[in-house]
């Protein structure tokens, strides 16, 4: 029987930046999925969910396709078998612990989980980690119908144990920065909406998004000039200011890290998730009540986290905080691994 974890991650700060080829901090959490695999003779795979109480079973060679829970395995199958690998007959069982629909990227946790369960089904080395980021994602945009960018797939792959991973979507250059919060906790709170990538709002923000440097004529939108941004039509010119600033702070979290300047990240969080909520307008009231009651508690910064329009928010807690009920403290742990 083989065993593979793929973590949940948090995004330190960095938000919506990764498909503008920006910069982001996230790091993989202790909270993930995990996919027992074991080969079975015939040429189908059978998925079952068990913490959803479902099951699927498809061709190994070209799945149909379908919609909701049933696309991850499908995808992930039909994008290895396109890579060139011989999958083979399996049965994979998957269970996890992120809460679904919280901004903590259990899609990624099970994306990956199922790759290195499937790889190792099928006796096939494991590919680089970036490609095989890559190869999740596809599945996100393609069979689950979720224009995500690469953030939460290179998170789960690349991140380091006790450490954030700096991204810079441009170039793809990883660099782990050490996360020492010293007696300062990192807790997050589901704000009671659940949001949806392959609906709504996410997707119209990436059309914006593109929108902006079609007008700008940048490929990158993280690289656009402030000036001329500011020039573009509403709601263009606000989105661009997001991205703009937001990718600034990511840089200004590292260096307060390292000078362990811990109320310096906090105003960045406050910061950053002000700017979500005016200027990239991805805010909901649940996700707002849920900031006020973290502040109220003493928090020193907070934010929403991952795609917004609903989910969990992250916060930072001085020592000695009473954390609110239901939060749930993060800390960064190993990225996707057989187990
Ligand atoms: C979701 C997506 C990521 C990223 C974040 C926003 O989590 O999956 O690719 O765009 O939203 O930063």
């Amino acid at each position: 029987m083989i065993s593979a974890f793929g973590p949940g991650r948090v995004n330190l700060i960095g938000e919506h930046t990764d498909y503008n080829g920006g910069l982001a901090l996230p790091f993989a959490i202790e909270l993930g999925v995990v996919v027992e695999a074991e080969a079975i003779d015939g040429d189908h795979v059978h998925v079952e969910a068990l913490d959803l109480g479902e099951r699927d079973e498809f061709a190994l060679r070209e799945p149909e396709r379908v919609d909701g829970w049933r696309a991850f395995g499908r995808g992930v199958v039909a994008e290895l078998g396109a890579a060139g690998i011989e999958l083979r007959a399996c049965r994979l069982r998957c269970r996890g612990d992120v809460p679904l629909g919280s901004g903590l990227s259990s899609s990624a946790a099970l994306e990956t989980a199922m790759c290195l369960a499937l790889l190792a089904v099928a006796g096939a080395g494991e590919p680089d980690r970036t490609e095989l980021a890559r190869l999740c994602s596809r599945v996100e945009n393609d069979w689950v119908g979720a224009q995500t960018g690469l953030l939460d797939q290179l998170a789960a792959l690349r991140c380091e144990p006790r450490s954030a991973l700096r991204i810079d979507f441009a170039t793809l250059a990883l660099e782990p920065v050490p996360l020492d919060l010293g007696d300062w906790t990192l807790a997050t709170l589901g704000s009671g909406a659940e949001h949806e990538h392959a609906g709504g709002g996410y997707n119209e923000r990436r059309r914006e998004c593109r929108a902006a440097c079609e007008a700008l004529g940048v490929e990158h939108l993280a690289h656009a000039d402030s000036e001329a941004a500011a020039r573009l039509d509403a709601p263009l010119d606000k989105r661009t200011r997001h991205v703009l600033e937001e990718d600034a702070r990511v840089d200004a979290t590292i260096a307060a890290l390292r000078d362990s300047d811990l109320e310096a990240v906090g105003r960045l969080h406050d910061e950053s998730h002000a700017s979500l909520r005016d200027l990239y307008e991805a805010s909901v009231p649940e996700v707002e009540a849920t900031v006020e009651r973290l502040t109220a508690a003493g928090a020193a910064g907070a934010r929403m986290v991952g795609g917004g329009f609903g989910g969990h928010v992250l916060a930072l807690f001085p020592p000695g905080t009473e954390l609110p009920r239901g939060c749930l403290g993060v800390v960064p742990g190993p990225p996707a691994h057989l187990r």
